[in-house]
């Protein structure tokens, strides 16, 4: 198994049933539906940072290897297991993607109680976000707690700079399953504060996540838009299938994902930062059918998680392209 670094916990859970032969794709869902309904993680379902109306929009999909079959939805609300819809989408339709209103409404036939997802913390960071927006408009910032503000001065005006939380978090797992077989599933609450409707990769097959039992499988965490413009995970297992290893076909994927921001910089210039190199981050996690493994990074210090029968479920460094 491989997968962002918040699949750990899920991974402890689900690792040994994977090895007791458990369906690779039932495993996935379950490591990455235990931070769904987590409301300590900013990035996906419950607690998930709100958009900049203040909803939770979840985007989540799956994709299983043994029927190559996928199922997804996007900017679904209310519903605290966007990836377990995923799944009813591949399976009890014949569809591979529903969205908004209808994935809720589909969501609620199939029994999916309707469920509140912003938490009381996300919605003070998504106050806060909004506060700290502008100094040209009329919300103010809180008070700081001391000392008191000075005769004259905009209350809170001080905290304007100290900015709010800004998220790209997602979870991602692959799997492997003793007999070969690969499946993988990506759920997010997406970008912070994204314009309503706002799609990221998450739930788009061959961009947040892709699987195939001749190559192996892939997800990704960071960025959607540059996912889905490279269409990232897709590439590492295309790139797998043509004899690359995990590592190198994740590094040349982000390869390609920086020479495109160099290129989207000429009207887009935020995309790259004052050292050359882009300004966001994305990770991708690559598995292959010989369950080898790799978590590459775009650049900087992180982790991701995977389990293997040499060492079970641990924490690993990304690989950083960018040293
Ligand atoms: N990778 C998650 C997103 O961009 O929405």
């Amino acid at each position: 198994m491989v997968g962002s670094a918040n699949a750990l916990a899920g991974m402890r859970e689900w690792w040994p049933k994977l090895q007791e032969g458990a369906d690779p794709l039932d495993c996935a869902l379950g490591v990455v539906q235990r931070v769904e309904a987590d409301p300590n993680d900013r990035s996906v379902g419950l607690g998930g940072l709100p958009n900049e109306d203040g909803v939770v929009q979840l985007d989540a999909a799956c994709m299983h290897g043994p029927t190559h079959n996928s199922g997804a939805v996007a900017c679904i609300e209310n519903i605290l297991h966007p990836s377990a819809v995923a799944r009813l989408v591949m399976e009890r339709t014949d569809h591979c993607l529903i969205v908004g209103r209808g994935a809720y409404e589909f969501a609620r036939s199939h029994g999916h109680p309707h469920t509140e997802l912003l938490t009381e913390e996300a919605r003070r960071i998504w106050m806060r976000w909004k506060e700290s927006m502008s100094d040209r408009d009329d919300r103010l910032s809180p008070p700081p707690p001391a000392p008191p503000p000075t005769k004259g001065e905009k209350h809170g005006s001080l905290r304007k700079e100290e900015g709010p939380d800004f998220t790209y978090g997602t979870i991602h797992c692959s799997a492997l399953s003793a007999a070969g077989e690969v499946s993988c599933t990506t759920t997010t609450s997406g970008l912070s504060y994204k314009i309503p409707g706002r799609v990221g990769d998450s739930p788009i097959v061959g961009a947040g996540l892709y699987c195939d039992m001749e190559a192996g499988s892939a997800g990704s965490t960071g960025r959607g838009e540059a996912a889905i413009l490279s269409n990232g995970a897709f590439a590492c297992v295309e790139l797998m299938r043509q004899g690359a290893s995990p590592l190198d076909a994740g590094m040349e994927v982000l390869k390609r994902i920086t020479r495109q921001a160099e290129r989207a910089a000429k009207w887009q210039p935020g995309l790259m930062g004052e050292d050359g190199l882009p300004a966001f981050g994305v990770n991708f996690y690559v598995l292959g059918l010989d369950g080898t493994w790799a978590g590459v990074t775009l650049k900087g210090k992180n982790k991701f998680a995977v389990s293997d029968v040499d060492g079970g479920p641990r924490h690993e460094p990304l690989i950083p392209l960018h040293g």
